[in-house]
């Protein structure tokens, strides 16, 4: 940290200081973190962070970043005595654009109907994308503003959104654009996934709908340059593997980035195939095989793991955690906010899962939720940490040590949430 002249000093805007812990995710900027570096979290006591025009110019000791000359006499200064800081959350796998919602389905579900049984049945995804398509864009935005005022009230700040809910080109840039709309009108910042490959439309076998995807959507998706990744539900029954990997195959070559659900319901080889084609992330794998998390470890495929998705499935089914840890790969956490499988925004909440089902440590969680979050969707370099030149994206949370962050579940631990160096949230 250098001292400035008083001649050419530029002071933060904002200076959080006093925070009892402070976790800055330092050093997995490069890369995400896997293995023992999961359990990294840059532990800051007395910590303070400066931010000026939205950027972090400073972090350290509070007396150090004092001593550095950045606190002018306009700096607005918070204290976070007594609370831990962290960078804002990233929520780099979610449904969140669609309008309407499916109680209806809790009863059929509590009496043992399968998920992908409603989904044949002509509800499911298929439902949403029907109440999606009767509402207007007002309505579709209204509603998915409020989720995602939620989501930044639990301390997201960055958040991965895919389209789905349209199946057809029309209505697939139309969910796009929305996401684009967005994006600029509300606080939390959003990255578009292309998600055509949701689910079949009836009227259309699961080879022509996947010859639709690749000769007319993707090629238009890319021609308006409306999507940075593309996403596919690879699994038996709705995307076969082969269906899979050919509108990846074709994604890639139009420049997307890829991702992929995978092994979320049967253990049908989609965590090798994801691993053969190289996506950024591999999502779910509630049941990869073992083969296929070595495959992901050799890659690097990062694996987006779903707690609060198998919570509310409520089979007891969660994704090997430890496993794919002490194989090499890195693991991140996403709510996968959708209206079936996990009506919910709350990364809190699936830190909580995380730790109680997926076995992972209070830091491990936090890693993979900020840090290894932000790889997932490519935003490592602006988020996910609390370093110089990112984003001022910064929580102050009300809870006493990290432990208690997935101890108290069920209520908000968020005292304040600053979005590029503002105050946007607070309790
Ligand atoms: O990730 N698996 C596919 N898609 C979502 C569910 C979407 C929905 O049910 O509306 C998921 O779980
Ligand atoms: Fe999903």
């Amino acid at each position: 940290m250098t001292a400035k002249g008083d001649d050419y000093v530029l002071y933060a805007d904002l200076l959080i200081h006093s925070a009892e812990m402070m976790a800055t995710l330092e050093g997995n900027s490069e890369s995400p973190a896997c293995g023992e570096d999961m359990s990294g979290i840059g532990f800051i006591e007395d910590g303070a962070v400066a931010i000026r025009e939205g950027k972090i110019i400073a972090v350290g000791k509070t007396e150090e970043v004092r001593a550095g000359g950045w606190v002018g006499p306009d700096t607005k200064q918070i204290s976070a005595k007594g609370k831990v800081v962290t960078p804002g959350f990233v929520d780099p796998h979610t449904h969140v654009l669609y309008a309407g919602s499916r109680e209806n389905e809790l009863s059929l579900k509590l009496k043992g109907v399968p998920y992908l049984e409603i989904l044949k049945q002509g509800g499911g995804i298929l439902s949403t994308v029907r109440s999606t398509k009767q509402a207007t864009d007002e309505e579709i935005k209204v509603q998915t503003s409020r989720r995602l005022r939620t989501m930044l009230s639990l301390g997201t700040t960055t958040v991965e959104a895919k389209s789905g809910y349209g199946l057809m080109l029309d209505d697939e840039l139309r969910a796009l654009r929305l996401i684009h709309e967005l994006d600029k009108e509300q606080m939390v910042d959003l990255v578009p996934t292309f998600m055509g490959a949701h689910a079949v439309p009836p009227g259309y076998s699961e080879v022509e709908f996947t010859n639709y995807i690749i000769d007319e959507m993707l090629p238009q998706v890319a021609a308006q340059g409306l999507a940075e990744f593309c996403d596919v539900f690879c699994e038996p029954g709705v995307f076969s593997l082969d269906s899979s990997e050919r509108i990846l195959v074709k994604a890639q070559q139009l420049k997307f980035k890829l991702k992929m659900h995978a092994d979320e319901l049967a253990s049908a080889g989609g965590a090798e195939l994801a691993a053969r084609l190289g996506v950024l992330s591999a999502d779910h794998l509630l049941q990869a095989s073992g083969e296929g998390i070595a495959d992901l470890a050799r890659q690097g495929v990062i694996a987006v793991l779903l707690p609060a998705t198998s919570f509310n499935l409520a089979k007891n089914s969660y994704a090997r955690a430890r496993a794919m840890i002490r194989a090499g790969v890195p693991v991140a956490l996403a709510t996968d906010s959708n209206p079936g499988s996990s009506p919910t925004e709350s990364m809190p909440l699936v830190l909580t899962l995380a730790c109680l089902y997926l076995r992972l440590t209070p830091e491990e969680a936090l890693v993979a939720a900020t840090i290894n979050a932000a790889h997932a969707i490519g935003r490592a370099d602006q988020v996910g940490s609390l370093e110089v030149g990112k984003l001022g994206d910064v929580l102050i949370l009300d809870i006493p040590n990290l432990n208690y962050l997935p101890y108290h579940f069920g209520s908000n631990p968020v005292g304040m949430v600053i979005k590029r160096g503002n105050v946007v949230w607070e309790a």
